[in-house]
Parts: C-alpha cells; structure tokens; sequence
C-alpha cells in the first residue's frame, strides 16, 4: 500500500555531510522524495514532534539537540514506506543497528543516531502535518 512517511536528518547528519548519502539511499530503494526542506527548527515544534517523550530522561536533551542547527525535514512516499524507512534507518541505538543501515553505517550513538523516522501511519500523518503544515507539493 502506498504511504508517506516523515524522516528528519538531524543536526549531526547535516554537519557530517550526509543529506546526499541518506537521500540516496532512499530514493536507491525506490521511494520517492514528495517534500524536502532544510530548516532550522522551532523548540514547539520540536517538543511536539517528540510530546510521546515529555516524561523521559532525554527529552529535554534531544530537543536541545534538534534545535541546535539545521535539519532536513523529507516527506517520503511509495510501497510501505513507513516500514521500509524504519528498518533502513535502523535500531535506535546504533550500536545495534545492523551494518547496511543509516545508523548501522554512520552512528555511534544514541543522542547522535543521525535521522528521526515515523514509528507507524498514524505517527506519520501527525508529523507530517506538523513538519508540512503548507501541504507537499503536488
Ligand atoms: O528515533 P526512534 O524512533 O528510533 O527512537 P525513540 O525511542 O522514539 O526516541 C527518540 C529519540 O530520542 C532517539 O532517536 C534518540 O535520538 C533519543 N533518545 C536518547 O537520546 N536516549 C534514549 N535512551 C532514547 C532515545
Ligand atoms: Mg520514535
């Protein structure tokens, strides 16, 4: 089934010179990029792409972090496309992430995992709105 998905490439992948390497992979799977920004993002939007988090340890620090310099916000389309983003991103902590990976080949670490990606459709739609409030272009 067709669907669209959200990845972000987060702080550290823009500074490391990754937005080619991990848009082409994407688009090597045969997806395709429906929407593409580099932005740098706003602590609202931030706190509530990430509002499932508010209680963690971490939240404060990862939204420090995804508002510490540009990102890429990508809308990405085609065969079960959240699921194919997901395990091409890989494990949350890239120390098991498996090699082929984003974050199996990039990462290190957890609060440098380099992408965000939607967890599921229904995640997707929520931050697809939040990220692409203007809508994709058609
Ligand atoms: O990004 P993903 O959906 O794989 O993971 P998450 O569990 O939804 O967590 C969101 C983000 O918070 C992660 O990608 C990490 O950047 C960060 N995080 C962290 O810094 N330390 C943790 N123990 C868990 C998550
Ligand atoms: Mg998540």
């Amino acid at each position: 089934m067709s669907e669209t998905t959200l990845v972000l490439i987060k702080p550290g992948g823009v500074q490391r010179n990754l937005i080619g390497e991990i848009t082409r992979r994407i688009e090597a799977r045969g997806l395709k990029v429906a929407g593409l920004k580099l932005i740098v993002a706003d602590r609202a939007t931030v706190e509530e792409h990430y509002s499932e988090h508010r209680e963690r340890p971490f939240f404060k620090d990862v939204c420090d972090y995804l508002t510490s310099g540009p990102i890429v916000a990508m809308a990405v389309s085609g065969t079960n496309a959240v699921k194919a983003i997901r395990t091409m991103m890989g494990a949350t902590n890239p120390l098991e992430a498996t090699p082929g990976t984003v974050r199996g080949d990039f990462a290190l670490t957890i609060d440098d995992n380099l992408t965000h990606s939607s967890s599921d459709p229904e995640a997707a739609a929520r931050e697809l709105g939040l990220w692409f409030s203007e809508g994709l272009p058609s």
